[in-house]
């Protein structure tokens, strides 16, 4: 295709998106932007190209992150995320550096979503929900460590129906308290908590002490986990609690939908570029048209086997937020009554 035909065509497909494009060169003057960007932010006509940010865009939040990103030129993956109000729209905001193939920074991309309508009520439900979910969680967790007490015997025995009834009163808290642990990531996530407490991660370390975390809950099935971690991973910039939580849910998820007796491994590896997480088991599957809404917050499974089963459906809506947060990518692969294979990349540098 000749160069004018293609430009025109890459053109027509950046306005026809819904969400706003605005793209600066390195020196923060404006190469790029579609029809729905100069809606959103007031941009007057074809004047603004080749003029710097500042000039043309009058939302002063917005010039800050784009300068801070040119300016922040940092040799991890980063990006800028914010709410910002222009005219009566709620703008959700992502800059992000932009690099040509060698890693030099040639600029950064804007990318604008309008989130008016939505944006107030979430808000407020967000809000409402990381409140009662933090409110409840101390009262929760030491009822919790009071019936392990009871339980353990060691303010005196009970007889059978007692300890019967007590094992019922843990595992309804127990569930609680683990949907409170999901809600409290879920709005961690959402509130952009692993933007500001980013650190270099020893994966390899982190999936090690998982593993062992999880060893009880998959001996109660009689459930092997087989672990294999290559020598030398590399360290990765990422959020820990995050990623500790992705871990947890891939492994608990492996655990609970597979049959007592059954088999789970972790194995991380690595290349160039990436470290590869992959956590497979021999359990009840996925059916294909199922497999897209697994992601989903609060999308469960439903059949004969999986009702028996507890759970919020949060845990893989934190799984690939995680990911995303991370600028990685997730595959899964399931065959129904054989088994399923999560592989996770993350970007090494
Ligand atoms: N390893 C797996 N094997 C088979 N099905 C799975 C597996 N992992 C997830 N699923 C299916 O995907 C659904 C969503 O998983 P997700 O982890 O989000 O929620 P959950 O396990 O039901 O609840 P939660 O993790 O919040 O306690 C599950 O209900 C289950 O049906
Ligand atoms: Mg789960």
């Amino acid at each position: 295709m000749p160069y004018r035909a293609m430009k025109e065509s890459l053109n027509a497909v950046i306005d026809s998106l819904s969400d706003g494009i605005l793209v600066t060169d390195k020196q923060g003057k404006i190469v790029l932007y579609n029809q729905q960007a100069e809606a959103m932010l007031g941009i007057k006509g074809s004047y603004a190209l080749n003029q710097p940010v500042q000039d043309h865009i009058r939302n002063e939040l917005l010039v800050k992150l784009i300068t801070k990103i040119l300016r922040l030129d940092v040799p991890y993956r980063t990006e800028e995320v914010c709410l910002m109000n222009s005219g009566n729209t709620m703008l959700r905001v992502h800059v992000n550096p932009v690099r040509d193939t060698n890693g030099l920074l040639i600029g950064s991309v804007t990318v604008l979503h309008d989130v008016a309508q939505l944006s107030a009520i979430d808000k407020i439900k967000a809000n409402f929900l990381s409140m009662v979910s933090h409110q409840l969680k101390s009262p929760l967790s030491s009822t919790l460590l009071q019936t392990s007490i009871l339980l353990d015997g060691m303010v005196g025995e009970f007889n059978e129906k007692q300890r019967d009834l007590l094992q019922k009163v843990r595992t309804k808290i127990k569930g609680m308290v683990d949907l409170i642990h999901d809600i409290l990531d879920v709005c961690y996530i959402e509130e952009g908590g692993y933007l500001t407490q980013i650190e270099s991660l020893n994966l390899a370390e982190i999936l090690q002490r998982t593993v062992e975390l999880m060893q009880p809950q998959a001996q109660d099935k009689d459930i092997a986990i087989h672990v294999k971690i290559e020598d030398h991973i590399p360290l990765i910039i990422g959020n820990k609690s995050s990623v500790e939580a992705m871990f947890i849910n891939l492994i608990s998820n492996a655990i609970k939908y597979t049959p007592s007796e059954g088999q789970v491994s972790v194995e991380m590896t690595q290349n160039a570029q990436n470290v590869q997480i992959e956590v497979s088991d021999t359990g009840l599957g996925v059916e294909d048209k199922d497999i897209p809404r697994i992601f989903e917050k609060f999308y469960r499974v439903r059949s004969e086997i999986t009702k028996n089963i507890n759970g919020t459906g949060l845990g893989l809506s934190i799984v690939k937020s995680v990911v995303d947060a991370h600028s990685g990518a997730i595959n899964v692969e399931s065959k129904v009554g054989e088994g399923t294979t999560f592989t996770i990349l993350l970007r090494v540098k």
